[in-house]
Protein backbone atom coordinates (compact mmCIF):
# COMPACT_ATOMS: atom_id res chain seq x y z
CA UNK A 1 0.00 0.00 0.00
CA UNK A 2 1.16 3.32 -0.77
CA UNK A 3 2.79 5.61 1.76
CA UNK A 4 -0.19 8.56 4.14
CA UNK A 5 1.34 11.19 2.35
CA UNK A 6 1.39 13.43 5.20
CA UNK A 7 3.76 11.33 6.66
CA UNK A 8 5.64 11.06 3.71
CA UNK A 9 6.02 14.98 4.07
CA UNK A 10 6.14 14.81 7.69
CA UNK A 11 9.19 12.34 7.36
CA UNK A 12 11.00 14.51 4.40
CA UNK A 13 10.74 18.21 6.22
CA UNK A 14 12.13 16.67 9.82
CA UNK A 15 14.92 14.75 7.57
CA UNK A 16 15.54 18.37 5.88
CA UNK A 17 15.58 20.33 8.95
CA UNK A 18 18.38 17.71 10.17
CA UNK A 19 20.55 17.84 6.79
CA UNK A 20 23.90 15.82 7.89
CA UNK A 21 23.28 16.33 11.94
CA UNK A 22 21.45 12.93 11.02
CA UNK A 23 22.06 9.58 9.15
CA UNK A 24 19.85 7.41 8.47
CA UNK A 25 20.85 3.42 8.02
CA UNK A 26 17.93 0.88 6.52
CA UNK A 27 18.53 -3.37 6.27
CA UNK A 28 17.30 -4.62 3.13
CA UNK A 29 14.53 -6.20 4.92
CA UNK A 30 12.82 -2.90 5.75
CA UNK A 31 9.32 -1.92 4.42
CA UNK A 32 9.31 0.25 1.13
CA UNK A 33 8.30 3.59 3.39
CA UNK A 34 11.05 2.97 5.43
CA UNK A 35 13.72 2.60 3.08
CA UNK A 36 12.64 5.26 0.99
CA UNK A 37 14.55 7.45 3.69
CA UNK A 38 17.34 5.74 4.09
CA UNK A 39 20.44 6.94 3.37
CA UNK A 40 22.02 3.92 2.93
CA UNK A 41 20.92 0.55 2.47
CA UNK A 42 22.76 -2.73 3.06
CA UNK A 43 23.06 -6.10 4.88
CA UNK A 44 24.75 -6.25 8.27
CA UNK A 45 27.95 -5.90 7.51
CA UNK A 46 27.76 -3.06 5.52
CA UNK A 47 25.72 -0.88 8.00
CA UNK A 48 28.52 -1.77 10.34
CA UNK A 49 30.60 -0.39 8.06
CA UNK A 50 28.75 2.27 7.39
CA UNK A 51 28.12 3.39 10.86
CA UNK A 52 31.18 3.16 11.65
CA UNK A 53 32.29 5.47 8.81
CA UNK A 54 29.70 8.55 9.90
CA UNK A 55 31.73 10.37 12.42
CA UNK A 56 30.31 14.11 11.26
CA UNK A 57 26.60 12.65 11.97
CA UNK A 58 25.88 12.96 15.80
CA UNK A 59 22.57 10.78 15.65
CA UNK A 60 22.63 7.77 13.45
CA UNK A 61 18.89 6.36 13.13
CA UNK A 62 18.99 2.82 12.40
CA UNK A 63 15.98 0.95 10.68
CA UNK A 64 16.70 -2.74 11.29
CA UNK A 65 16.35 -4.69 14.56
CA UNK A 66 17.84 -4.32 18.16
CA UNK A 67 21.48 -6.16 17.53
CA UNK A 68 22.34 -4.18 14.75
CA UNK A 69 21.92 -0.49 16.69
CA UNK A 70 23.57 -1.92 19.12
CA UNK A 71 26.39 -2.76 16.89
CA UNK A 72 26.47 0.42 15.89
CA UNK A 73 26.44 1.95 19.21
CA UNK A 74 29.58 0.11 19.98
CA UNK A 75 31.61 1.01 16.84
CA UNK A 76 30.46 4.75 16.71
CA UNK A 77 32.46 7.35 19.00
CA UNK A 78 30.60 7.87 22.39
CA UNK A 79 29.56 11.43 21.28
CA UNK A 80 27.33 10.22 18.47
CA UNK A 81 24.11 8.10 19.28
CA UNK A 82 22.10 5.52 18.07
CA UNK A 83 18.58 5.64 17.47
CA UNK A 84 16.42 2.72 17.10
CA UNK A 85 12.99 4.30 15.95
CA UNK A 86 10.59 1.12 17.79
CA UNK A 87 12.85 -0.34 20.56
CA UNK A 88 10.46 -3.72 20.10
CA UNK A 89 12.35 -4.52 16.95
CA UNK A 90 14.17 -7.26 18.24
CA UNK A 91 15.43 -10.70 16.59
CA UNK A 92 13.95 -14.27 17.94
CA UNK A 93 17.10 -15.30 16.53
CA UNK A 94 19.07 -13.56 18.81
CA UNK A 95 16.67 -13.86 21.89
CA UNK A 96 17.65 -17.66 21.57
CA UNK A 97 21.27 -17.25 23.15
CA UNK A 98 21.07 -15.36 26.10
CA UNK A 99 24.17 -14.38 28.12
CA UNK A 100 23.84 -16.80 31.07
CA UNK A 101 23.33 -19.64 29.25
CA UNK A 102 26.76 -18.63 27.22
CA UNK A 103 28.30 -18.76 30.18
CA UNK A 104 27.00 -22.09 31.30
CA UNK A 105 28.00 -23.42 28.10
CA UNK A 106 31.23 -22.21 28.27
CA UNK A 107 31.61 -23.75 31.53
CA UNK A 108 30.28 -26.94 30.17
CA UNK A 109 32.95 -27.47 27.92
CA UNK A 110 35.15 -26.13 30.71
CA UNK A 111 34.02 -29.38 32.24
CA UNK A 112 34.52 -31.58 29.24
CA UNK A 113 38.47 -30.19 29.11
CA UNK A 114 37.48 -28.65 25.59
CA UNK A 115 37.29 -24.86 26.64
CA UNK A 116 41.22 -24.31 26.05
CA UNK A 117 41.02 -25.83 22.84
CA UNK A 118 37.81 -23.52 21.53
CA UNK A 119 36.99 -20.57 20.06
CA UNK A 120 33.68 -18.46 19.70
CA UNK A 121 32.94 -17.19 16.48
CA UNK A 122 29.51 -15.64 16.63
CA UNK A 123 26.61 -14.65 14.05
CA UNK A 124 26.06 -10.85 13.86
CA UNK A 125 22.55 -11.71 15.27
CA UNK A 126 23.06 -12.14 19.05
CA UNK A 127 23.26 -9.05 22.03
CA UNK A 128 25.83 -7.43 22.61
CA UNK A 129 26.71 -9.05 25.86
CA UNK A 130 27.69 -12.65 23.58
CA UNK A 131 29.43 -10.26 21.38
CA UNK A 132 31.46 -9.28 24.55
CA UNK A 133 31.94 -12.97 25.97
CA UNK A 134 32.80 -13.89 22.10
CA UNK A 135 35.56 -10.97 22.40
CA UNK A 136 37.07 -11.82 26.09
CA UNK A 137 37.55 -15.21 24.42
CA UNK A 138 39.69 -14.66 21.66
CA UNK A 139 36.44 -15.08 18.82
CA UNK A 140 35.14 -12.96 16.39
CA UNK A 141 31.96 -11.73 14.83
CA UNK A 142 30.46 -12.80 11.98
CA UNK A 143 28.13 -11.65 9.30
CA UNK A 144 26.49 -13.78 6.35
CA UNK A 145 28.55 -12.04 3.71
CA UNK A 146 31.78 -13.04 5.95
CA UNK A 147 31.32 -16.71 7.83
CA UNK A 148 33.52 -18.32 5.53
CA UNK A 149 36.64 -16.22 6.18
CA UNK A 150 35.70 -15.39 10.09
CA UNK A 151 35.37 -19.79 10.11
CA UNK A 152 38.21 -20.58 8.37
CA UNK A 153 40.11 -18.14 10.52
CA UNK A 154 38.99 -19.28 13.74
CA UNK A 155 39.80 -22.89 12.95
CA UNK A 156 42.95 -22.06 11.97
CA UNK A 157 43.70 -19.77 14.98
CA UNK A 158 43.15 -22.61 16.74
CA UNK A 159 44.58 -25.26 14.32
CA UNK A 160 47.95 -24.12 13.11
CA UNK A 161 48.01 -21.85 16.45
CA UNK A 162 47.65 -22.78 20.46
CA UNK A 163 46.40 -25.78 19.22
CA UNK A 164 49.07 -27.22 16.79
CA UNK A 165 47.50 -30.86 16.21
CA UNK A 166 44.52 -29.06 14.69
CA UNK A 167 42.42 -29.96 17.22
CA UNK A 168 41.05 -26.69 17.82
CA UNK A 169 36.94 -26.44 18.00
CA UNK A 170 34.40 -23.76 17.28
CA UNK A 171 31.87 -22.70 19.31
CA UNK A 172 29.55 -20.99 16.83
CA UNK A 173 26.62 -19.26 18.18
CA UNK A 174 23.82 -18.45 17.78
CA UNK A 175 22.74 -20.17 14.47
CA UNK A 176 23.08 -23.37 13.59
CA UNK A 177 22.26 -23.08 10.14
CA UNK A 178 24.83 -20.17 8.82
CA UNK A 179 27.29 -22.52 11.05
CA UNK A 180 26.75 -25.52 9.25
CA UNK A 181 26.02 -24.55 6.19
CA UNK A 182 29.59 -22.30 6.32
CA UNK A 183 31.04 -24.93 7.84
CA UNK A 184 29.75 -28.06 5.43
CA UNK A 185 29.46 -25.98 2.20
CA UNK A 186 32.11 -23.58 2.21
CA UNK A 187 34.91 -24.91 3.92
CA UNK A 188 34.38 -28.29 3.10
CA UNK A 189 34.17 -29.74 6.69
CA UNK A 190 31.76 -32.80 7.28
CA UNK A 191 28.76 -33.19 8.99
CA UNK A 192 29.84 -35.65 11.04
CA UNK A 193 31.83 -32.98 12.62
CA UNK A 194 28.84 -30.73 13.86
CA UNK A 195 26.76 -31.20 17.04
CA UNK A 196 24.28 -29.27 18.18
CA UNK A 197 24.24 -27.77 21.38
CA UNK A 198 20.86 -27.52 23.38
CA UNK A 199 21.43 -24.72 25.93
CA UNK A 200 18.25 -26.34 27.79
CA UNK A 201 20.28 -29.72 28.46
CA UNK A 202 22.85 -30.31 30.77
CA UNK A 203 26.27 -30.57 28.75
CA UNK A 204 23.88 -29.50 25.82
CA UNK A 205 22.17 -32.72 25.88
CA UNK A 206 25.58 -34.33 24.27
CA UNK A 207 27.55 -35.65 26.83
CA UNK A 208 31.45 -35.19 27.21
CA UNK A 209 32.37 -37.67 24.42
CA UNK A 210 30.40 -35.82 21.86
CA UNK A 211 31.84 -32.21 23.22
CA UNK A 212 35.70 -33.95 23.04
CA UNK A 213 34.88 -35.49 19.16
CA UNK A 214 33.21 -32.40 17.49
CA UNK A 215 34.72 -29.51 15.84
CA UNK A 216 31.51 -27.34 15.09
CA UNK A 217 29.69 -26.90 18.30
CA UNK A 218 26.30 -25.51 16.79
CA UNK A 219 24.23 -23.58 19.33
CA UNK A 220 20.84 -24.48 19.14
CA UNK A 221 19.27 -21.20 17.39
CA UNK A 222 17.78 -20.42 14.22
CA UNK A 223 16.04 -17.63 12.66
CA UNK A 224 11.88 -17.86 12.67
CA UNK A 225 11.91 -16.46 9.23
CA UNK A 226 14.64 -18.62 7.29
CA UNK A 227 14.11 -22.21 9.50
CA UNK A 228 10.84 -22.17 7.81
CA UNK A 229 11.49 -22.29 4.01
CA UNK A 230 10.98 -26.23 3.46
CA UNK A 231 12.53 -28.97 0.98
CA UNK A 232 9.22 -29.31 -0.09
CA UNK A 233 9.09 -25.95 -1.52
CA UNK A 234 12.33 -25.86 -3.60
CA UNK A 235 11.27 -28.42 -5.32
CA UNK A 236 7.79 -27.32 -5.68
CA UNK A 237 9.69 -24.31 -7.19
CA UNK A 238 11.61 -26.48 -9.65
CA UNK A 239 8.45 -28.45 -11.02
CA UNK A 240 6.41 -25.43 -11.81
CA UNK A 241 8.56 -22.78 -12.81
CA UNK A 242 10.91 -24.03 -15.83
CA UNK A 243 14.59 -22.90 -15.40
CA UNK A 244 13.97 -21.58 -12.00
CA UNK A 245 17.13 -19.99 -10.49
CA UNK A 246 16.86 -20.56 -6.89
CA UNK A 247 18.59 -18.54 -4.29
CA UNK A 248 18.49 -18.57 -0.44
CA UNK A 249 19.89 -16.87 2.72
CA UNK A 250 22.39 -19.20 4.38
CA UNK A 251 19.76 -19.03 7.65
CA UNK A 252 18.05 -21.27 5.78
CA UNK A 253 18.69 -25.21 6.86
CA UNK A 254 21.45 -26.89 5.62
CA UNK A 255 18.75 -29.25 3.78
CA UNK A 256 17.37 -26.16 1.86
CA UNK A 257 20.97 -24.74 1.03
CA UNK A 258 21.99 -28.06 -0.59
CA UNK A 259 19.13 -27.64 -3.03
CA UNK A 260 19.69 -23.79 -3.77
CA UNK A 261 21.57 -22.13 -6.95
CA UNK A 262 22.99 -19.67 -4.75
CA UNK A 263 23.12 -18.98 -1.64
CA UNK A 264 23.86 -15.31 0.28
CA UNK A 265 23.64 -12.62 2.37
CA UNK A 266 21.04 -10.03 1.58
CA UNK A 267 23.48 -7.89 -0.09
CA UNK A 268 24.44 -11.08 -2.01
CA UNK A 269 21.14 -12.15 -2.99
CA UNK A 270 20.66 -8.42 -4.56
CA UNK A 271 23.14 -8.40 -6.69
CA UNK A 272 22.84 -11.66 -7.85
CA UNK A 273 19.07 -10.92 -9.17
CA UNK A 274 20.20 -7.67 -10.59
CA UNK A 275 23.08 -9.27 -12.76
CA UNK A 276 21.08 -11.60 -14.32
CA UNK A 277 19.81 -11.86 -17.43
CA UNK A 278 16.05 -10.57 -18.57
CA UNK A 279 13.65 -13.08 -18.75
CA UNK A 280 15.27 -15.45 -15.90
CA UNK A 281 13.34 -16.33 -13.03
CA UNK A 282 14.18 -16.97 -9.61
CA UNK A 283 12.80 -17.99 -6.09
CA UNK A 284 13.95 -16.07 -3.58
CA UNK A 285 14.28 -17.48 0.07
CA UNK A 286 14.78 -14.47 2.21
CA UNK A 287 12.37 -11.90 4.08
CA UNK A 288 9.13 -10.94 2.27
CA UNK A 289 9.97 -7.28 1.88
CA UNK A 290 12.93 -7.42 0.18
CA UNK A 291 11.59 -10.31 -2.29
CA UNK A 292 8.66 -7.82 -3.08
CA UNK A 293 11.09 -4.93 -3.47
CA UNK A 294 13.26 -7.10 -6.00
CA UNK A 295 10.18 -8.07 -7.81
CA UNK A 296 8.99 -4.26 -8.14
CA UNK A 297 12.46 -3.20 -9.88
CA UNK A 298 13.07 -5.82 -11.83
CA UNK A 299 9.72 -6.52 -13.56
CA UNK A 300 11.75 -7.96 -16.14
CA UNK A 301 12.49 -11.07 -14.56
CA UNK A 302 10.26 -13.45 -12.89
CA UNK A 303 10.86 -13.14 -9.19
CA UNK A 304 8.58 -15.27 -6.26
CA UNK A 305 8.97 -16.11 -2.52
CA UNK A 306 10.07 -19.19 -1.96
CA UNK A 307 7.12 -20.23 0.11
CA UNK A 308 3.89 -19.29 0.64
CA UNK A 309 3.38 -19.86 4.28
CA UNK A 310 6.15 -17.99 5.44
CA UNK A 311 5.81 -14.17 6.61
CA UNK A 312 7.68 -10.88 7.10
CA UNK A 313 10.20 -10.45 9.83
CA UNK A 314 7.68 -9.06 12.22
CA UNK A 315 10.52 -7.69 14.17
CA UNK A 316 12.23 -5.54 11.14
CA UNK A 317 8.24 -4.71 10.33
CA UNK A 318 8.00 -2.84 13.47
CA UNK A 319 10.01 -0.19 11.76
CA UNK A 320 7.35 1.89 10.02
CA UNK A 321 6.94 5.25 8.54
CA UNK A 322 4.98 6.44 11.40
CA UNK A 323 7.78 5.43 14.19
CA UNK A 324 10.39 6.80 11.64
CA UNK A 325 8.57 10.17 11.82
CA UNK A 326 8.66 10.22 15.63
CA UNK A 327 11.79 9.80 16.29
CA UNK A 328 12.86 12.02 13.35
CA UNK A 329 10.79 15.11 14.72
CA UNK A 330 11.55 14.51 18.24
CA UNK A 331 15.27 15.37 16.96
CA UNK A 332 14.13 18.28 15.74
CA UNK A 333 12.63 19.29 18.82
CA UNK A 334 15.61 18.53 20.50
CA UNK A 335 14.86 15.37 22.13
CA UNK A 336 16.67 12.41 21.73
CA UNK A 337 13.65 9.36 21.86
CA UNK A 338 15.59 5.26 22.06
CA UNK A 339 18.60 5.23 22.30
CA UNK A 340 20.84 2.36 22.18
CA UNK A 341 23.75 2.47 24.63
CA UNK A 342 25.66 -0.23 25.55
CA UNK A 343 27.30 -0.76 28.80
CA UNK A 344 30.86 0.32 28.57
CA UNK A 345 32.42 -2.29 29.78
CA UNK A 346 29.94 -4.79 27.64
CA UNK A 347 31.16 -2.69 25.06
CA UNK A 348 35.05 -2.61 25.38
CA UNK A 349 35.09 -6.66 24.62
CA UNK A 350 32.24 -6.77 22.16
CA UNK A 351 34.24 -4.09 20.21
CA UNK A 352 37.32 -6.24 20.07
CA UNK A 353 35.16 -9.46 18.48
CA UNK A 354 33.56 -6.66 15.71
CA UNK A 355 37.41 -4.87 14.86
CA UNK A 356 38.40 -8.87 14.73
CA UNK A 357 35.72 -9.08 12.06
CA UNK A 358 36.29 -5.88 10.26
CA UNK A 359 39.98 -6.64 9.94
CA UNK A 360 39.36 -9.80 8.67
CA UNK A 361 40.69 -9.99 4.64
CA UNK A 362 38.21 -9.58 1.93
P1 LIG B 1 22.25 -10.03 6.16
O1 LIG B 1 21.65 -8.74 5.78
O2 LIG B 1 23.60 -9.81 6.74
O3 LIG B 1 22.26 -11.01 5.05
O4 LIG B 1 21.41 -10.63 7.37
C1 LIG B 1 20.15 -11.09 7.31
C2 LIG B 1 19.42 -11.01 8.59
O5 LIG B 1 18.76 -11.90 9.00
C3 LIG B 1 19.45 -9.81 9.34
O6 LIG B 1 18.61 -9.96 10.39
FE1 LIG C 1 16.24 -12.08 13.23
FE2 LIG C 1 15.46 -13.70 11.26
FE3 LIG C 1 14.27 -11.36 11.57
FE4 LIG C 1 16.81 -11.46 10.69
S1 LIG C 1 14.98 -12.21 9.64
S2 LIG C 1 15.97 -10.09 12.25
S3 LIG C 1 17.54 -13.26 11.84
S4 LIG C 1 14.24 -13.07 13.06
Amino acid sequence: PASDPDLVERARAAKAALGDEVFILGHHYQRDEVIEFADTTGDSFKLAREAAARPEAAYIVFCGVHFMAESADILTSPDQTVILPDLAAGCSMADMAAIAQVEDAWADLQEAGVADVTIPVTYMNSSAAIKGFTGRLGGTICTSSNAKTALGWALEQRGDGRVADGSGKVLFLPDQHLGRNTYVRELGGSLEDCVVFDPHKPMGGLGVDALRRARMILWRGQCSVHGRFSVEAVEAARREIPAVNVIVHPECTYEVVERADYVGSTEKIIKTIAAAPAGSAWVVGTELNLVRRLAGQYPDKRIAFLEKNVCYCSTMNRIDLPHLVWALESLVEGRVVNPIRVDPQVAGHARTALDRMLALPG
